[in-house]
């Protein structure tokens, strides 16, 4: 029986597991609850488990008919958003201001998924590691799962990833070799100045001013220093100043991400941002403090594990269900940072059509449950025995 036909005799299990997910979504580090049913039902599958790796990260490892075989790693994420659902499903988020809007409670899902396949089936010599991570939203999950020793004490040879992708096309497995998804820095700039009557402006430093004029000159940075060829987004997402009609206030607060494939024009960006900012500084007479930080690194799909992961998707949904060229977005995933550490490949999903990631109407597509289970499992079974 093919895996995704085997997974389908179960698939009802699992959605009843994401939308229970989905209805109980953690914020990153916070995936208590989540971490411990993933825990306790991989354990029922007679899966090891390690749990609090990174955190609120669980590892489970399952050893195939022999130990004689290659390590292969599946990588899920686990955390929320901060969104507030806006759907009126049954299963809806029943905790206020959190949501599963990125579909990590199908990612999860899926990952289970191919570990109940493996562990009943064992049609694999080696080693599978089943990882789910915490707090992929910006806050460090993959590399606190790092940091906490997760390639020692796990060691892989190989490790996949998956994330999926309203709009299809459903079922469609979309990657590339090379870099895939963008790095990721966030910055938070303070101006500064001096708060005055809004009547007697001449007698401070309006912030607000600067601040603005600022975040019009960043904009240079992508139009005027980034080589035209290279790709480069620069946003300010965020504006914070003042309190009343009258008056001129003491600072201003700007902040928002810049996204780069390039190391060369990520370092040419923080730079110019801190240059623009002593610039303003000096011009105006404020103070403005820059503060920079690295949250994610590019991803990179190794050229083997790629091609390995083609042919599997080839294998089990057919050509015309796999895009092997898929353009790269400037989004970012921290799942980077485990493939800078193993080699790896990095897929989309597709799904049916509705809400995108992010928006507080999204709904994870079940559907695809099983297909994503299926591609995961495969990937054991074939990449044991490479
Ligand atoms: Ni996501």
């Amino acid at each position: 029986m093919s895996p995704i036909d085997r997974i389908a005799t179960f698939a009802d299990e699992l959605t009843a597991l994401r939308r229970d997910l989905h209805a109980h979504p953690e914020l990153g580090f916070e995936e208590v609850r989540t971490a411990g049913i993933v825990a306790d039902l991989l354990e029922s599958y007679g899966v090891t488990v390690h749990r609090g790796i990174g955190g609120t990260g669980v590892v489970g490892v399952l050893e195939g008919r022999t130990g004689n075989g290659r390590r292969i790693g599946l990588r899920a994420d686990m955390d929320a958003l901060p969104i507030e659902e806006e759907t009126n499903l049954p299963y809806r988020s029943t905790y206020p201001g959190k949501m599963h809007a990125c579909g990590h409670d199908g990612h999860t899902t899926m990952l289970v998924g191919a570990a109940r396949y493996l562990a009943e089936t064992r049609d694999f010599d080696g080693t599978a590691v089943f990882v789910f991570q915490p707090a992929e939203e910006g806050r460090g999950g993959a590399r606190a799962m790092l940091a906490d020793g997760l390639f020692e004490r796990f060691p892989c040879d190989e490790i996949y990833g998956l994330h999926n992708q309203p709009n299809g096309p459903h079922g469609a497995i979309k990657l590339r070799p090379g870099p895939i998804m963008a790095a990721a820095d966030f910055f938070d700039i303070r101006v500064r100045g001096r708060g005055i009557h809004a009547a007697q402006p001449h007698r401070g430093v309006d912030p607000i001013l600067i601040a603005t004029a600022l975040a019009q000159a960043m904009q240079s940075i992508v139009s005027r220093n980034a080589d035209p060829l290279k790709s480069i987004v620069l946003s300010i997402t965020q504006i914070h100043a003042g309190s009343a009609y009258n008056i001129v206030p003491e600072s201003a607060e700007l902040a928002g991400t810049i996204r780069t494939f390039d190391k060369e024009l990520r370092a040419l960006a923080s730079r110019r941002i801190r240059e623009l900012a002593q610039g303003y500084a000096a011009a105006y007479g404020a103070e403005i403090e820059v503060e920079i930080k690295d949250v994610f690194s590019v991803l990179e799909n190794a050229p083997v594990q790629t091609e390995a992961a083609i042919e599997i998707a080839t294998e089990l949904f057919g050509a015309d269900r796999v895009e092997a060229n898929a353009a790269p977005r400037m989004g970012s995933e921290d799942f980077a940072d485990m493939t800078l550490a193993v080699p790896g490949a990095y897929a989309w999903l597709g799904s049916n059509p509705g809400p995108g990631l992010h928006n507080a109407s999204y709904n994870f597509d079940d559907t695809v449950i099983p297909i994503g289970s299926a591609y995961l499992a495969r990937l054991v079974e074939r990449r044991t025995a490479a």
